[in-house]
């Protein structure tokens, strides 16, 4: 089915005025980055013309959240229920005998960094990165489906290297490593918001096979094909599909690299990938990401806010609505609504927020009359119903990310809660709010032209 191509997508983007095309030529050294940075999510960027190549790169796909509500047919705040539902009840695939990405195959030649427009996003980022590529790999034991995005340097001819953090993969790795066996990938590039979301659930809870997830998110069988030199699927629709090996304990340095909280990563040693076949349609696009754009933390953010929501409901079951902010990276800020039954239930829904994932670095807690994504209405919360001396929580110490640069000790860190919500039974007494009746039906565009 073309509906499920990143092309078929695009359109409709196009149609609701969400899609800019940028016809003037544009360098990927830096200059298509800023553009995609300026936007940060809000439309996405079809680059017809990019310096020194023949194939237009687009990104901005994936980095709205009304765009993920409206695919998924839900209002935006109330997207953690089909994720939970997806995660749930995962869904059978389908696979195609062949599809649109099997239009051209390449075995020959390969040269990543001549043949896509993959570009550069910081000034000390150490090479191009291809941002936006969904790393599939079957799980050694299960033969599930393990697909995550993980960013890929460009090395030169038919090398990458790939950055892995998740604890599941990189025992996979190390596995094949001890068995001086190649692991076998493919990475995959012009997807839609479904796919991309579906490979931010977390393996190491869920351990779901993500085709499946997918399937059961766009309610729909995934449509799949056969890989050229890897025994692994992959999907028929995508723009490209890059097909390799993890040859065993070869590793090279990787970075330094402008990252999701806007600081640089600086240089490791990481994996490699050897390329062995490329497959893409006719005129393929080449996709990418703004690294600590809304695109880049969203998707996964997403996911995270699913996980906090059931998180925090085991001790407070009237929670409202979470929200990570992505100005937080969709990590280091909660921000989660509740209806008080008890007095504590704020405290409660903090530490549960707190204890829900190490990234979680401060938690705002409000009652159900404020807006968890209005960040006008949380600050006021914060200044008309706390109390610093007995509603603020502060946990020296804990484990918490190593992606921002503010610990002592690198990836240890202070959490911080802050109970905004009014004492129980108090909002329609003194912590009422004032409201004009008809407030909704006074519209300023149908008063002023
Ligand atoms: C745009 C984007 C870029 C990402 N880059 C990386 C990366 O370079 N390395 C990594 O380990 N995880 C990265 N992630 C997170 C993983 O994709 C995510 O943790 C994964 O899909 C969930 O599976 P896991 O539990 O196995 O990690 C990225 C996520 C997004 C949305």
């Amino acid at each position: 089915m073309e509906k499920q191509s990143m092309r078929a997508y695009m359109k409709s983007l196009e149609e609701k005025g969400q899609l800019l095309i940028c016809q003037r030529e544009v360098n990927p050294r830096f200059e298509m980055g800023a553009l995609v940075k300026r936007f940060n999510g809000t439309k996405a960027i079809l680059f017809n013309k990019v310096k020194g190549y023949q194939m237009p790169a687009v990104a901005g796909i994936c980095g709205d959240r009304q765009r993920y509500a409206d695919l998924l047919s839900v209002d935006s705040e109330a997207l953690v229920f089909p994720l939970m539902n997806a995660v749930a009840g995962p869904k059978p695939y389908k696979v195609l005998s062949s599809g649109p990405v099997k239009e051209n195959i390449v075995r020959r030649g390969i040269d990543v960094g001549r043949m896509m427009p993959v570009p550069t996003f910081h000034e000390k980022d150490s090479n191009p990165y291809i941002t936006a590529g969904i790393v599939a790999i079957k799980d050694g034991s299960t033969g599930k489906v393990h697909t995550s995005v993980r960013r890929l340097q460009v090395l030169g001819g038919n090398r990458l290297s790939v950055l892995i953090e998740s604890p599941m993969l990189l025992d996979q790795v190390m596995d094949y490593d001890k068995r001086n066996k190649p692991l076998e990938l493919a990475v995959i590039l012009g997807y839609d918001p479904i796919f991309m979301v579906a490979s931010q659930v977390n393996s190491q809870i869920f351990g779901l096979d993500k085709y499946e997830v997918d399937s059961a998110l766009r309610g729909e069988p995934l449509e799949l094909v056969k890989c050229e030199t890897v025994d692994l699927l992959v999907p028929a629709h995508a723009e490209m599909v890059i097909e390799g090996i993890i040859p065993p304990k070869v590793r090279e340095m990787e970075g330094p690299f402008g990252e999701m909280a806007g600081y640089y990563g600086g240089g490791t040693m990481q994996p490699i990938m050897e390329i062995t076949a490329i497959c893409h349609r006719n005129n393929p696009i080449f996709q990418f990401n703004f690294p600590s754009s809304s695109e880049h933390v969203l998707p996964n953010g997403l996911m995270r806010e699913m996980f906090l929501y059931q998180h925090v409901r085991m001790m407070v079951p009237a929670v409202k609505a979470v929200h990570l902010p992505t100005v937080g990276g969709c990590r280091f800020h909660a921000i989660i609504s509740i209806r008080k039954t008890n007095e504590g239930d704020g405290k409660s829904a903090i530490l549960a927020a707190l204890a829900s994932n190490k990234d979680v670095k401060h938690v705002v807690v409000v009652d159900e009359d404020v807006d968890v994504f209005n960040p006008r209405d949380v600050e006021w919360a914060i200044a008309t119903r706390t109390q610093a001396d007995r509603d603020v929580v502060i946990i020296p110490g804990a484990k918490g990310s190593p992606l921002e640069p503010t610990h002592e000790l690198r990836g240890v860190t202070a959490k911080m809660g802050i109970d905004a919500t009014a004492p129980l039974g108090s909002l329609t007494g003194k912590f009422e709010r004032t409201k004009i009746p008809g407030w909704d039906k006074f519209r300023p565009e149908d008063y002023f032209v």
